[in-house]
């Protein structure tokens, strides 16, 4: 068996060989996507929250031109005329189908002729001298853009009206349920962020030291079964469980139940990238608001964790005081470990992955659904932007959430136990669940 070494401990060869296969990787899974519907279907809008996938492949291509043709590689401009059209701060999704964008031909030939010379950049940029380049960050966050859009446009097809086109095999089921519903983490200090993980984006860092209460969590994320519970419970009509916002909301959009679920003859559906399917009762809910979350926990007695509650069951070793990267070690994620990289097109059901599970035992923390987390986006104390403010400093302290751990969309290079998503607390699109957390009882604490 060959041990890969951490990136921070590779050579300039391996770096080169891993960023040549993480990027070839994020492409097949892009051209997986839109290779998947016509040309009518890429150039359609098919929501207002969601951008024409051919818009997506495009501004793919366009980042990967600025950043590592034209800052890495010092090379000439491929295409400076479309970068007003890709500026994702520049147009809204709603409005993007009426700009004169690329046709899907155009941009099929744009990114491929950006990557060709991506590689030959990768073979004589020197990965050193320069912060961008120092471990290839710069062609790690291009990757990690090119992934987070694979998952935007796995969102739109999800959104997508008209036959089934995307097929993946179904998640493993649990060999066995989690034996605990709720784990207790003991109080105390332990380490949140990273200053050392050479691919992690500039709102993972740095690593702080960070008090926590002791508080307990849930084992396993929200099931279908629990939620429905919730709504035959009246969960929708009793203001009592949700917030202000959130009940005006409700209220505003006369939401029922999660996104794409139907009641069928007192049986709930749901619509999977347009294929209807009778819930599965012991997976994750997905497709739910922070509202929702939130509503549902105080329904259910308890509250969402905040971040650094999430991160603290993820990470945190009590044998070592230490935090991992991920919750079953350091190692880079296998398919043993969590869902993740749109292998299969649905969350798995709770105690799928008893691999991935925690020191403490929270299972499936990375992969499946993100997790609302209780936190607004802020930075942590000490954050500087890079390399650019308009990765993350521009979107702190706004009307956003915290989600974590990633969902089955979400590549391996796209999800770290630091990495940070956000979002607005009314996002039904996303594939996004929720675990529950607790102040623990006095008789616990013992
Ligand atoms: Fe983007």
């Amino acid at each position: 068996m060959t041990i890969t070494p951490p990136l921070s401990e590779r050579t300039p060869e391996q770096l080169r060989a891993h960023v040549a296969e993480v990027l070839t990787r994020s492409r097949e899974r892009s051209t997986a996507l839109t290779d998947a519907v016509d040309d009518d279907d890429l150039v359609r809008q098919h929501s207002t929250l969601m951008s024409p996938l051919v818009w997506d492949l495009a501004h793919i291509g366009n980042q990967e031109e600025l950043w590592l043709v034209r800052d890495v590689g010092a090379r000439e401009p491929v295409r400076q005329d479309i970068d007003e059209l890709y500026d994702a701060f520049r147009h809204s999704r709603a409005s993007r189908p009426s700009l004169p964008l690329l046709s899907p031909l155009e941009a099929r030939a744009y990114i491929r002729e950006v990557r060709d010379k991506v590689l030959d950049v990768l073979d004589h940029a020197p990965l050193e001298g320069r912060r961008l380049l120092e471990h290839a960050f710069a062609f790690g966050m291009v990757a990690q853009h090119e992934q987070q859009h694979t998952e935007t446009m796995l969102a739109t097809h999800q959104l997508r009206q008209g036959d089934a086109v995307l097929t993946a095999s179904p998640p493993p089921r649990a060999t066995t349920r989690p034996r605990a519903a709720e784990v207790l983490v003991p109080g105390g200090p332990f380490t949140m962020g990273t200053s050392t993980e050479p691919w992690a984006l500039d709102n993972e860092r740095p690593a702080h030291q960070v008090q926590v209460a002791p508080f307990v969590i849930d084992v396993a994320a929200v099931t279908n079964a629990d939620y429905a519970a919730f709504i035959d419970a009246g969960g929708y009509d009793d203001p009592r469980w949700w917030s202000a916002a959130g009940w005006a909301h409700r209220q505003d959009t006369g939401i029922t139940s999660p996104r794409f679920w139907t009641r069928i003859d007192g049986v709930w559906w749901h619509r999977q990238f347009g294929v209807p399917q009778p819930l599965a009762p012991h997976q994750p809910v997905v497709h739910v608001s922070f509202h929702e979350a939130s509503a549902y926990a105080a329904w259910a007695g308890k509250r969402l964790p905040t971040e650094a509650e999430w991160e603290k069951a993820a990470r945190y070793d009590p044998a070592t005081g230490c935090s991992r990267r991920y919750p079953w070690g350091d190692d880079d994620p296998t398919p043993q470990h969590a869902n993740l990289g749109q292998r299969h097109l649905a969350p798995a059901e709770a105690g799928a992955y008893p691999a991935g599970a925690s020191p403490l035992g929270v299972q499936q923390l990375i992969g499946d659904v993100w997790e609302w987390t209780s936190s607004d986006f802020l930075p942590y104390p000490g954050f500087a932007p890079f390399p650019y403010d308009e990765y993350s400093l521009v979107f702190f302290g706004g009307d956003y959430k915290v989600l974590r751990g990633g969902s089955f969309g979400t590549d391996v290079v796209a999800c770290r136990g630091t990495f940070r998503n956000w979002d607005h607390p009314i996002r039904r699109q996303i594939f996004a669940g929720f675990r529950c957390a607790r102040d623990p009882r006095a008789e616990e604490l013992g």
